[in-house]
């Protein structure tokens, strides 16, 4: 695929899907992680002398106008990080983008808004590829969805990676594509059936897999150990076994809690009390990994060159029930800050957790993608970055 180094930018209107589907409370953007990360691509764009037209979706609104959903939303916090006014086109938007001047910014309304754009219907396609001269994708965390704005664009402009997208996919790369050995992969979470291909993918790729969170319950029971009340899909004990029977033909040593923090309702402040895994009592939930089970997966980080994390290893939403998450986070952040390992986080609520720890701002690398994240580590094809590679 080719960057914004490999295209003549000057005076061309450059349409460059982002992702700022941003989270928003009260009217306000609340986190704006994913709007300071497309700063870079804009403004080379303006450097370059283009035309910066941002196309971005916000929730799902299902091909409807949904006023609620407007992206309008967004533009404050996207003026307060640019440090620039930046225009808004609710509609007709040819006769906003032929109405810019040099070194402006443009936002266009919630392309969801239209029928096309996740039908990628080809007609849709062409309307917006005639809007402008050069199509640049910077939404990484979309590419999972081949949609007209994230794929058909690639194909009937000159295209390009945006700076975001280029940072996401060498970072993966480096994770999993051609990584120090020994890798070590962090995948935790509440539900095994969500990460079923996950865990069968990394399997074949790293040398060490820690399972941890509500997922690593159902792990337990499918060794016959009582997990009381904790979260658990009893009816995937069979698959559990497979995962497990599998890394071990493959050579991937899965490391599961060997001691867990349990109470007896998941709340603030409830009681707790650590136990070996194979001693939960009757009635007991697990919430969090022990102080055994956190020594051995900082002592794996300790051995790894490339580490990569998906997902909490406890209920981290809760103290004293994110200690395991924080710990083994601050570990792998200080070990990075000392160069000795490469860190890639990812996905859904696992930015949150390593923030709470304070380590996320110490990882080599945290990605912006929930869902896009998990399926590039499923090694499954995103058409958005399929769709770039194959314009060259
Ligand atoms: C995300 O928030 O993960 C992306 O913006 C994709 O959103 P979607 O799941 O609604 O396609």
């Amino acid at each position: 695929w080719k960057t914004l180094d490999d295209m003549d930018l000057s005076g061309k209107v450059v349409l460059t899907r982002v992702d700022i589907n941003v989270p928003v409370q009260d009217g306000r953007v609340t986190d704006d992680t994913r709007i300071t990360r497309i700063l870079p691509t804009i403004r080379d764009i303006l450097a370059k002398g283009g035309k910066p037209v941002l196309i971005a979706h916000f929730d799902r609104p299902k091909g409807k106008v949904v006023p609620e959903m407007s992206l309008k939303v967004t533009l404050p916090a996207l003026e307060a990080a640019l440090g620039q006014p930046v225009g808004f086109a609710a509609e007709d938007f040819g006769t906003a983008i032929a109405a810019m001047a040099p070194g402006e910014v443009l936002l266009l309304e919630n392309i969801r808004f239209f029928p096309g754009e996740e039908k990628n219907d080809p007609g849709f396609a062409a309307d917006l590829a005639g809007l402008g001269d050069i199509y640049c994708n910077d939404a990484f965390s979309a590419a999972h969805r081949a949609h007209a704005s994230t794929e058909a664009l690639a194909h009937l402009l000159p295209a390009c990676a945006g700076r975001l997208m280029e940072a996401e996919l060498r970072a993966l790369e480096a994770a999993l594509g051609k990584p120090e050995r020994p890798v070590v992969a962090v995948v935790g979470g509440a539900k095994v059936s969500t990460k079923l291909d996950l865990l069968s993918n990394l399997i074949e790729k790293v040398d060490r897999l820690v399972i941890g969170g509500g997922m690593a319950n159902t792990f337990l029971a499918a060794q016959g150990l009582n997990v009381g009340t904790s979260l658990c899909e009893h009816d995937l004990a069979d698959t559990a076994r497979a995962i497990m029977d599998k890394a071990k033909a493959k050579g991937c040593e899965i490391i599961l809690p060997e001691d867990v923090v349990v109470a007896e309702r998941f709340a603030a402040g409830a009681d707790h009390v650590t136990v070996a895994a194979d001693a939960v009592p009757e009635g007991g939930m697990i919430l969090d990994a022990g102080p055994a089970t956190v020594a051995r997966i900082i002592a794996a980080f300790d051995t790894a060159r490339t580490l990569i994390w998906n997902g909490p290893l406890g209920a981290f939403e809760i103290a004293p029930f994110d200690t395991a998450t924080i710990a083994a986070a601050r570990a792998a952040a200080d070990l990075t800050a000392a160069g000795r390992l490469v860190s890639v986080a990812g996905g859904g609520d696992t930015v949150a957790a390593l923030n709470h720890a304070g380590a996320a701002d110490r990882f080599t690398y945290v990605s912006t993608a929930g869902g896009a994240f998990l399926e590039w580590m499923e090694g499954k094809t995103l058409p958005g970055v399929a769709a770039l590679e194959q314009a060259g």
